[in-house]
């Protein structure tokens, strides 16, 4: 298996998920779900996974949304999944059909447009088109499944290019389809968390919980052992002497903190420094992609989105993460509501409790059983404490 960090990998390089994947069937028996997840760690992954090996009853359907500029582009890629759907099991999508062409809609080589000023008619369409998935379906019937990937950012681009307003409507559409279909399912995901986009439109006044009716699943980081294999194969397709194999995948899968991007990457950059595979050169490795102002890893990421996500509070925040990674331990709130007191005019516990549960929902902290705060993953403490000179 070759290093490929980063690219579409074959599903036949996909290393480990199957408890997470198996996980994930299960809960879309009930309900929709999103899948919450740092950045990089692996979701287009497991969604691609699950639609190349479906479990019975179900058709999963990938589409990745980065595509969808608009409400109806979105409305239009919905349709166009389930005309297909239907198609196949010789069923038509009668209501959505005949709506799409009153209002003027063409189909021009399989893609469904519909007319510039249709206004707000993409929530017709999108509306009849689950009414025909639904009850054309039969009960004893494959189930269609979306599998939305990037839907948070096709949020933002609909709320930046049509308005806050239209961003809304989609999300609160998608909640009445849900609410009136108990069939339907979906399972949303991308590289920025969905809460981020909801506190910019609360933000606008939107008051709405459009997703607490789907279940929210982590995908953590590759299992240990898994992770061992991965850096493993990749050793041996990229044909790296290594005096001692198990070693050397030992020692990729504890630097990369189990994500399998970062092992690729260590994979790839021993291969392109003309390296073995062997604990010493791993930790050398690292070191120096960790200081590299290519930035080869993404990890840019995790501090440049701070002012962006946290405006006001982005002072605290760096604080915070400073005063835990150069402390290499926990602190308690007190602890770190004290920090902030003495290193700026910080002064508002509730704040800060608020501030903190953000930030372990954006994956940068994590909190013990005794309620200490301290990074989620140790790769990213060590980044920062280097990124940031402490
Ligand atoms: N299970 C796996 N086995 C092997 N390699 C993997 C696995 N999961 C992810 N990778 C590697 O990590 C890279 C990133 O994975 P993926 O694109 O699925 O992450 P993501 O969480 O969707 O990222 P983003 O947040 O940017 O959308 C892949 O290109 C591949 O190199
Ligand atoms: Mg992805």
């Amino acid at each position: 298996m070759k290093a490929n960090p980063g690219g579409q990998i074959d599903l036949n390089a996909v290393i480990g998920r199957e408890g997470i994947i198996q996980i994930l069937w299960e809960t879309v028996e009930q309900q929709s779900l999103v899948i919450t997840a740092e950045r990089r760690i692996g979701k287009t992954t497991v969604i691609k996974k699950m639609r190349h090996e479906p479990v019975a009853g179900w058709v999963p359907v990938f589409q990745d949304l980065e595509r969808c500029h608009s409400a109806a582009e979105f409305a239009m890629a919905v349709y166009k999944e389930i005309h297909q759907f239907l198609s196949q099991k010789g069923k038509v999508t009668r209501r959505a059909k005949e709506f799409f062409t009153a209002m003027g809609g063409v189909e021009v080589g399989g893609l469904f447009k519909l007319p510039e000023k249709a206004g707000t008619q993409w929530k017709d369409v999108l509306t009849r088109a689950v009414e025909d998935l639904i009850h054309e379906n039969d009960v004893s019937g494959t189930k269609l499944l979306f599998l939305w990937d990037e839907m948070p950012f096709m949020l933002a681009n609909i709320r930046d290019r049509e308005g806050e307003q239209t961003a809304m409507e989609v999300l609160d559409l998608l909640r009445a389809l849900r609410q009136t279909h108990g069939g339907l399912r979906m399972v949303i995901t991308g590289s920025i968390g969905l809460h981020h986009i909801l506190s910019s439109l609360k933000e606008k006044n939107y008051g709405n919980s459009p997703v607490n009716d789907m279940a929210a699943i982590d995908v953590p980081p590759l299992d240990q052992s898994d992770a061992i294999k991965l850096a493993g194969l990749l050793v041996e397709g990229e044909t790296l002497p290594s005096p001692d194999l198990e070693a050397a995948a030992d020692a990729i899968a504890r630097e990369a903190d189990c994500f399998p991007f970062y092992i690729h990457h260590i994979v790839k950059a021993l291969k392109i420094r003309g390296l073995d595979a062997t604990p010493e050169n791993v930790a050398q490795v690292v070191a120096s992609q960790l200081v590299d102002a290519n930035d080869p890893w993404e990890l840019l990421h995790y501090r440049e989105r701070i002012p962006i996500y946290y405006r006001e509070d982005q002072k605290a925040v760096f604080l915070i993460l400073d005063e835990l990674a150069s402390r290499t331990g926990t602190a308690t709130v007190n602890e770190l509501l004290a920090m902030l007191k003495g290193a700026s005019a910080f002064d508002d516990r509730e704040r800060l409790l608020r501030l903190l549960s953000l930030m372990e929902r954006d994956h940068y902290l994590k909190r013990d059983e005794d309620g200490r705060y301290r990074f989620r993953f140790p790769l990213i403490c060590r980044w920062w404490t280097i990124n940031r000179g402490l």
